[in-house]
């Protein structure tokens, strides 16, 4: 038997996410994303198939590299408009028992303060089900710091979110006694007192403790700076690629950052973006496949590609190489990165366009479910991954099928769950509600100690103890 793997599915808050033009199939539900329904309905379906989580990703800006201008993403529905991911996540939990509910939220846009209150807040709605995907941003029609220093400040970020929601509160601090009078002991709320070189946050945390305190930790770094940052901080990490060689260094590179910082090299677990079109048989998956392909947007798919490589693919031609378009280092990298490939390199544009246009930049997996399950397999047994994060073509159909072909047959393999562990999400993935003592996190349980101790590294820094 061969490793046990988990699902995601890979949402997001708009009418197109990785595949563009695909909302106007006939059976594609994608412009009811504004409806409670959309969502409720699909977490419904994925709890069936036992997916690990829906991970809605976000973007606090809009596509405009292409010709110049966003019409043509407004014109596709590219990526905008788009919606507050963090408010579906308690109707979700309404309306099932176990799947995790990963929300996408910027270190860029938002501060530590009142972002550790609003995923606390979710945290206590959905019982502990949340998981939270930090990006530092990298569309946005706002002036940006430079990429490593956006991963600089993510890290002090972090640190201000674990003081808070580790630290601030003890665990037995609310106490509820009726008797007394007594909500809660105010010996057992601490004042975090931080004051680093991006935030200064001296008070105490707004939420008591939640069922995970921290959510858990997704990132998806790719660079170096994001590399350190994913080895350090999280726990699940997606990568986008279609190269296994690739997939199987990424992974390999992780986990050892991992060791080397300390930490359980199993307590990172790898999820790599993939697309699947299943049906009963081959040739009927293959029919749908290429239904499917009739409906890409070649526009929307280039709105989307210029706005991850930084160039306006309009000044090509559609027949040029997509060897031509030039990476700017400033952008996502990693969804730029799989254009330059050696498979990829010798597409044309146009090539490029439709094979990102039917879920995104990641292998697409089409055949019965006795086919995909083996590539499925030959993926994780040759790259130690643990997992895949599915992006849809058809909402819902992608995710139906999925659990209606291929769920079943990787359960027969004895490689998927066949039910969901109780508890948090973290205790689904991990098999424990809290983040475990080799976590950076970890050192800020204790802030009083905290604070002594970096008072005492501020007057050793030299500064002056008089004045
Ligand atoms: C599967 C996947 C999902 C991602 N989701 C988002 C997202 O929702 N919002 C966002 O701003 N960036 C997202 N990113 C981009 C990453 O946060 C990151 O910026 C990118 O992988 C490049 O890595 P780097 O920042 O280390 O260069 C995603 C990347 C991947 C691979």
């Amino acid at each position: 038997m061969g490793k046990k793997f988990y699902f995601n599915a890979f949402e997001l808050n708009s009418p197109v996410h990785q595949s563009p033009g695909l909302w106007a199939h006939p059976k594609d539900r994608s412009r009811q994303y504004k409806d409670l329904e959309y969502w409720t309905d699909l977490a419904k379906i994925l709890e069936e198939g036992i997916f690990a989580a829906i991970f809605i990703a976000d973007g606090i800006g809009y596509y405009d590299v292409y010709k110049g201008s966003v019409s043509t993403a407004i014109a596709e529905g590219a990526q905008i408009p788009i919606n507050d991911p963090l408010q579906v996540a308690a109707p979700i939990a309404q309306a099932t028992k176990h799947i995790g509910i990963g929300i996408t939220s910027s270190t860029t846009f938002e501060h530590p303060y009142t972002f550790a209150r609003r995923i606390a807040t979710a945290d206590h709605y959905t019982k502990g089900r949340v998981g939270w995907n930090i990006v530092t941003s990298h569309v946005t029609q706002e002036k940006l710091l430079d990429h490593d220093t956006r991963y600089e400040r993510a890290d002090e970020y972090l640190e201000v979110i674990y003081k808070l929601l580790e630290g601030s509160w003890e665990d037995d601090a609310v106490v509820r006694d009726r008797e007394k009078r007594v909500f809660a002991d105010p010996n057992k709320v601490h004042e975090i007192g931080h004051k680093g070189k991006y935030f200064e946050v001296p008070g105490i945390a707004l939420t008591e403790p939640s069922p995970q305190r921290t959510p858990v930790l997704f990132q998806a770094g790719t660079s170096d700076a994001g590399r350190r940052f994913s080895s350090k901080h999280a726990e699940a990490v997606f990568i986008s690629t279609s190269e296994k060689q690739e997939l199987k260094e990424y992974v390999a590179d992780i986990r050892k950052r991992a060791a080397d910082a300390g930490r359980n090299p199993k307590d990172i677990l790898v999820f790599a973006l993939i697309t699947i079109v299943v049906d009963e048989t081959d040739e009927k998956a293959q029919a749908k496949f290429e239904e499917y392909q009739k409906y890409i947007s070649v526009e929307g798919a280039l709105t989307l590609l210029s706005g991850w490589t930084g160039t306006d693919l309009s000044r090509y031609a559609l027949s040029d190489s997509s060897k031509k378009i030039a990476i700017d280092a400033n952008k996502s990298s990693s969804f730029a990165n799989g254009l330059t490939h050696s498979a990829n390199a010798e597409r044309t544009i146009e090539e490029v366009a439709k094979w990102i246009g039917i879920g995104g930049p990641g292998p697409t997996f089409v055949g019965s479910a006795a086919k995909v399950a083996d590539e499925l397999q030959a993926w994780v047994e040759d790259t130690d991954i643990d997992g895949f994060n599915i992006s849809y073509v058809v909402a819902h159909e992608t995710f139906k099928d999925v659990v209606k072909y291929l769920v079943p047959e990787l359960q027969k393999r004895g490689v998927y769950p066949s039910s969901y562990a109780n508890g948090t999400l973290r205790d689904k993935l991990f098999g424990y509600s809290r983040l475990p003592d080799n976590h950076p996190a970890a050192q800020y349980r204790d802030i009083e100690k905290v604070k002594k101790e970096e008072a005492a590294n501020k007057t050793q820094k030299g500064d002056r103890i008089w004045r």
